[in-house]
Parts: C-alpha cells; sequence; structure tokens
C-alpha cells in the first residue's frame, strides 16, 4: 500500500505534505517500527520534537528508509521544534544541533519555537527539561519570544533547516513576532479539532500567508491528558457515521477531511497500521458545506491541550486578550 499525498506550498518555497505523522509518545523499538511502517504506508512529513524525547527513533526510522533506498530525503518533510528552555539566543544553536544530531539528518525541514513561553535554562537533559519553584509553579524565564526568533532566523542562513515557523502562537503573538522578523515563519502549530476549531485564528493566519498545522486533530481521543472529549465522541458519533458512510470513510477519516478542508495541514498520531491506513486514505472526496456545517456543531470551545501549568507565564497564549506584550 503505498498513498501519495497532496503538499501545499509554504511561505519559505518548499512544499508541506498535506497529512503528517504525529509521534508524540511514539518511542523506542516500536516506535522506530511503527515509524518505518507509515513511511512504507506512504507518510512523508513526520512530526517530531526535541522535548518528546524521540528524535533518535524517528532518525532511525528515517535514515533506515534512507538506506534501503525506500525514499529520498528530499522526498521527506522532517519538523522538531525548539523546547522553551532553549529559548534565550545563547542556546537556539546548540538545541538546534543537539535535534540534528538526535535525529542523525544533514538539515530538518522545519524547526518551529514549541511554545511562545521561555523556560528557566537547566540543561539538555531530560530532566531538565523543566523545572518548577518552591511553590511547585515551572519556572519561566523572561527571554523575549522575539530574540529567539532573531536566533531562529541565524539557523535558516547555517543551510541546516529549511523553514522555520512557530507553535501554540496566538494572533497578538504572531502580530508582533512579525514586527520585528526578517524572515516569516512559514506555520503555526496549533490545537485544531472538531471539539476546537480554531476558526478565526486560522483566518488571520490565512490571511498573512502563515499556513496551520492542526495539532491534537483527533483531541487525544480517549486519552486520560486530553481536557475535552468531545473530539472523541466524533468518531463514535452516528451522524458523522452517515456522513462517512456516502463516502466510504470512517469518522476518524471524515473529521481528517475536514480540518483539510478548514485549511489545517493535520499531524495526527495513530495508535496501530489501521488508525496509519485510515489516516492518509482522505484524498479521494470532499465534505460539501452540509456535511462540514454538521461538524462545526461539535466545537464547544474548549481545548483537548490547554497548558494550563504554564498559565502562570506572562506570555501564555490562551487567553482572549493580554497575552502579547
Ligand atoms: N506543538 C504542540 O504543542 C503539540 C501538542 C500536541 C501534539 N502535537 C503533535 O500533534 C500530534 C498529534 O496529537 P496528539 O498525539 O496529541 O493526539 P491526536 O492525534 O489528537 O490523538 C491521538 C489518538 O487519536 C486516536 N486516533 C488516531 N487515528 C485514529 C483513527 N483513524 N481512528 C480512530 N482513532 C484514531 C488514537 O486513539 P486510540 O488509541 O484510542 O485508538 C490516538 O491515540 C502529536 O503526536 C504531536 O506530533 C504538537
Amino acid at each position: 500500500m503505498w498513498a501519495k499525498v497532496p503538499r501545499v506550498k509554504l511561505l519559505s518555497g518548499y512544499e508541506i505534505p498535506l497529512i503528517g505523522l504525529g509521534t508524540y509518545l511514539t518511542k523506542g523499538e516500536a516506535g522506530v517500527k511503527a515509524i518505518k511502517e507509515a513511511i512504507d504506508i506512504g507518510y512523508r512529513h513526520i512530526d517530531t520534537a526535541y522535548r518528546y524525547g524521540n528524535e533518535r527513533d524517528v532518525g532511525r526510522a528515517v535514515r533506515e528508509k534512507l538506506e534501503e533506498g525506500y525514499v529520498k530525503r528530499e522526498d521527506l518533510f522532517i519538523t522538531t521544534k525548539l523546547w522553551n528552555t532553549f529559548h534565550h539566543p545563547e542556546h537556539v544553536e546548540e538545541a538546534f544541533h543537539r535535534s540534528l544530531n538526535n535525529l542523525n539528518l544533514n538539515y530538518v525541514d522545519l524547526y518551529l519555537m514549541h511554545m511562545p513561553m521561555g523556560l528557566v535554562f537547566r540543561g539538555f537533559k531530560e530532566q531538565d527539561l523543566v523545572s518548577y519553584d518552591s511553590s511547585g509553579k515551572v519556572e519561566c524565564s523572561d527571554v523575549d519570544y522575539c530574540d529567539t526568533w532573531k536566533a531562529m532566523e541565524k539557523l535558516i542562513h547555517s543551510g541546516k533547516v529549511r523553514s522555520i515557523g512557530v507553535s501554540n502562537f496566538n494572533s497578538n503573538q504572531l502580530e508582533r513576532l512579525l514586527s520585528i522578523a526578517s524572515i516569516r515563519p512559514v506555520t503555526n502549530q496549533i490545537e485544531c479539532n472538531p471539539g476546537f476549531t480554531q476558526k478565526s485564528l486560522i483566518e488571520f493566519c490565512r490571511s498573512l500567508d502563515i499556513t496551520v498545522t492542526a495539532f491534537s486533530p483527533m483531541g487525544r481521543a480517549n486519552r486520560s491528558d486530553s481536557s475535552n472529549q468531545v473530539t472523541a465522541n466524533v468518531l463514535t458519533d452516528p451522524e458523522v457515521a452517515t456522513i462517512g458512510a456516502k463516502y466510504g470513510k470512517t469518522n476518524a477519516q471524515i473529521v481528517l477531511r475536514y480540518l483539510i478542508d478548514s485549511g489545517t495541514i493535520p499531524v495526527p498520531k495513530p495508535s496501530n497500521r489501521t488508525e496509519m491506513l485510515q489516516n492518509i486514505d482522505i484524498f479521494d472526496f470532499r465534505l460539501t458545506p452540509e456535511d462540514s456545517a454538521l461538524m462545526d456543531r461539535f466545537d464547544n470551545g474548549k481545548r483537548a491541550v490547554p497548558l494550563k501549568y504554564y498559565s502562570h507565564h506572562r506570555d501564555y497564549p490562551f487567553e482572549e486578550t493580554g497575552a502579547a506584550r
């Protein structure tokens, strides 16, 4: 089985496949096997992050498929992310090179600022990536994400990263970033799913030619780390199943098609081969306006991933107002 995925052009001129493979919690031998299987199936866009602790596994899977001659490096699109504790401009280059070394690649396709919120730097090891103050709160730094961005721009000139972007930015923060940027972010990776559709932020990004990558497109269905189970319910909803029956698709495939039709690039994380196959098999149909209108009704305005442990941060992005300085 090999599925061909359409691509869209980014502001940098490079193209990104319209569906990606989410890899949060995909680790170890099982992770390597799953990622190789995904490449066999046709996935060419893989989403990882330093924070996920799996860049080496992603890199091993990719390297093995490259060595087999199954794919060419230029056909793959690998995204990784700068973790919050590495926001100080002094740390950005080293953090990036650690990711590049973990991935064992000559370049990454997309490097994202994982969040607009800098945290206190303690080191590069797993146990250093979040620290807490005496009251048990995550220790925030006062590094300005605009300064972090300027350091990320330098990476582009190194030729080791093709495009840079952001994640979890609100519209005020994006606007502020754009006011100082020499290189514009190609994407804002944000939570988007039927329970939390993000229509206005998608529209805002579209007006700036910034793509939106949809993380947690399944709302972290059935996982205990999800704060909104609406999307999990959509996956078994009988009305959505009726839409699916028209096209011979599952509810999950309707969700992904809905997100693509809404202008996003979803990066779902499948739990098994069946889900992996389904999530990429969504390019032979489109929803009608009536189908989309039905899907719109599930938005209850609640995030599956509210990042509440950062809510005391001055750059916490998820309030209506006040997040941008
Ligand atoms: N930038 C950021 O801050 C950020 C934050 C979160 C996530 N991400 C990225 O986005 C990716 C995806 O988000 P996520 O991992 O939070 O969760 P998700 O993709 O929203 O949900 C994953 C769950 O969806 C279910 N699922 C997937 N495909 C399915 C299908 N075809 N049919 C039925 N159920 C299906 C599976 O549940 P079952 O196990 O029940 O089958 C799986 O455990 C991450 O892996 C990561 O790469 C980025």
